[in-house]
């Protein structure tokens, strides 16, 4: 209950006890909570509980807090006339009673305080935690240059099928894969058959299209969003997120929007079997650039 007689500075309930409980239990919720990410975090756990932890944290401590300050703390109204620019003694005498009033109201609530403190003070301290992501953390090694296509690589499709000569009618498209990397971030490639005979898209290509078959790297060289969508009747490639256009007439080249580069071009050949594979990787690194994308470039993987 408060202490004073001021209405002013009264508990806003008639049930003070209850909602010290009720604030308790949600700091004590949050702290709970971020031992929780922080145990999570250590076993390498699901991220979707990370984020139910995380989201506790933030619940339990926001709810406290919005309470605490709504039915425990002083609510005013708290006005001065603007009559007179300094106070007077008497004025002042109130200001430090009041002062100490809401003082009080505080102090009256040292578990409370201690509570929110602890909270915070875990929560600073779980976020030390993934610096251990930071200290363990493997160099990057190579991947970002090349792709699990090689000399004599399959293309498959995502049920792991290989892809036959076939497989496709002029006008059709479909996504492979490098056999035995079905599902491959990098590795994603839409194969395309704009016609029935082998069409040279840039000089140097000459025996990359058997049967008329194109492959490009699915991976949008502006932010890396899946090339997925191929208008047969203007023989283009256009990316969902920016709407970035390619020729694949001329090596999927960009026509329009913010794509800086053509989509890499896989060379294509045919097996013994009558399937499709590529003579060797993609001859330059697929995807968006990255900072280091044209210095330690050694070439394609053969
Ligand atoms: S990611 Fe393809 S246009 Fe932006």
């Amino acid at each position: 209950m408060s202490t004073t007689s001021d209405p002013r500075y009264a508990d806003r309930t008639s049930r003070p006890k209850t909602v010290e409980r009720t604030i308790a239990v949600c700091f004590v919720a949050a702290l709970a909570s971020v031992v929780g990410f922080a145990w999570t975090y250590w076993q390498s756990g699901p991220d979707i509980l990370l984020g139910v932890f995380f989201s506790t944290i933030f619940l339990g401590l926001g709810v406290g807090v919005i309470a605490w300050g709504k039915y425990l703390m002083p609510q005013g109204p708290f006005v001065e006339d603007r009559h007179s620019l300094a106070s007077t003694n008497q004025d002042r005498a109130a200001l430090a009673e009041a002062f100490g009033r809401g003082a009080d109201s505080v102090k009256r609530r040292k578990f409370l305080g201690k509570l929110f403190v602890g909270v915070n003070a875990l929560f600073g301290i779980a976020f030390i935690i993934p610096l251990r992501s930071l200290l363990g953390a493997k160099t990057p090694g190579n991947e970002q240059y090349y792709t699990n296509f090689g000399k004599g690589t399959r293309l498959v499709t995502i049920n792991g099928e290989p892809v036959s000569l076939a497989a496709l009618d002029v006008g059709g498209a479909q996504t492979v894969f490098p056999e035995g990397y079905v599902g491959s971030a990098t590795g994603q490639t839409i194969l395309i058959r704009p016609q029935a005979t082998p069409l040279v898209t840039k000089p140097g290509r000459e025996n990359w299209s058997p049967s008329g078959y194109l492959a490009f790297s699915k991976v949008c060289t502006h932010a890396g969003c899946p090339v997925g969508l191929y208008l047969q009747e203007f023989k283009e490639l256009l990316c969902p997120c920016h709407q970035s256009v390619f020729d694949v007439s001329t090596g999927a080249t960009q026509i329009f929007g913010p794509a800086p580069r053509p989509l890499p071009q896989l060379p294509l050949a045919v097996d013994s079997q009558g399937y499709l594979v590529s003579q060797h990787d993609y001859d330059e690194p697929i995807g968006p650039g990255f900072w280091s994308r044209g210095a330690l470039w050694n070439g394609h993987n053969s």
